[in-house]
């Protein structure tokens, strides 16, 4: 596997690739970032990785800085995935001067949600995703669900620009308790981890009992928010939403059986957690 920190080296090595397949990631690499390499594998050739924590993305009371880098694991493991090059660039090789342009999603899909509790955040991974896909120029690219309207904003922002890049999703990868593989997950003190399954519990209430007909989808939410909060969490949002917007589904919208999908996102201790299900 190469290394690679600068744009033009990357541009150098990749030069006449057509078929490459890209996974962006932030370092810190678990089963969840692994499961992407192999999807990505199956979608193109040669895999391209990239290892970057990007500033743009974290708020000024974000963990930026301690944030978990684990340089030499990580490249242990996409060696062992097969992985052709890994891009790394420094800050210096991606934003040599302040990143002054930047990719702005629509109101209603990155001021939602996520985006409510973290403004700018997705400002500043679009910006960071349309930048990698320009030094990479993948013909595919792998993003998890597990960040699922980061998803739907990355796949919007390809369909809008003609981006010459196929956005591929891969399913979330869980502990067999069922918590979701997360870079985050490592804060967790041990007894905070133990409790730490119960967000992925209360999705699959929720599901259940959407999935059994009960339409007071409000009433759910609410519901769940007081089971979390019953119980140490501090809930930011659990909310049913379409898959195909992330907006609330109207009476008409259930009528129709629109596909759902319920987000949470919640503190447990100092620790933000995330997490979906498709219901
Ligand atoms: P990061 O959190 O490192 O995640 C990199 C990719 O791995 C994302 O597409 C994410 O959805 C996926 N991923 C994380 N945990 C997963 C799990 N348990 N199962 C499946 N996929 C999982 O997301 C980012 O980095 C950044 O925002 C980035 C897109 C790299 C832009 O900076």
């Amino acid at each position: 596997m190469k290394i690679i920190s600068s744009i033009e080296e990357l541009r150098d090595q990749l030069r006449g690739q057509l078929r490459t397949a890209f996974v962006p990631t932030m370092g810190n690499l678990h089963e969840g970032h692994l499961s992407l390499m192999r999807l990505a594998r199956r979608h193109g050739d040669p895999v391209v990785a990239s290892i970057f924590v990007n500033r743009l993305q974290f708020g000024p009371n974000e963990d930026f800085d301690k944030y978990p880098r684990t340089f030499e694991a990580d490249v242990e493991k996409l060696e062992k995935e097969g992985v052709y090059v890994l891009f790394a660039p420094t800050e210096k090789d991606l934003y040599p001067e302040p990143q002054e342009y930047r990719v702005q999603p629509p109101n209603d899909l990155g001021d939602i949600l996520e985006g409510e509790f973290r403004p700018g955040f997705f400002n500043g991974v679009s910006t960071v995703v349309m930048k990698l896909f320009s030094c990479v120029q993948p013909k595919v690219a792998v993003f998890g669900k597990k960040d699922y309207q980061q998803l739907m904003i990355i796949r919007k922002m390809a369909k809008q620009f003609a981006l010459p890049t196929e956005i591929i999703a891969a399913e979330t990868w869980r502990a067999d308790d069922g918590l979701a593989l997360s870079s985050r997950n490592g804060y967790l003190s041990s007894t905070e981890r133990e409790e730490a399954p119960f967000l992925y519990q209360t999705l699959n209430r929720v599901a259940e009992s959407v999935r059994a007909g009960n339409h007071d989808l409000v009433t759910i939410e609410r519901q769940a928010m007081q089971d979390l909060s019953a119980r140490d969490w501090k809930p930011d949002y659990v909310a049913i939403r379409k898959r195909s917007n992330l907006q609330a589904p109207t009476v008409e919208d259930i009528a129709a059986n629109e596909a759902l999908v319920v987000l949470t996102a919640a503190k447990l201790g100092n620790t933000r957690l995330i997490d979906n299900l498709e219901i």
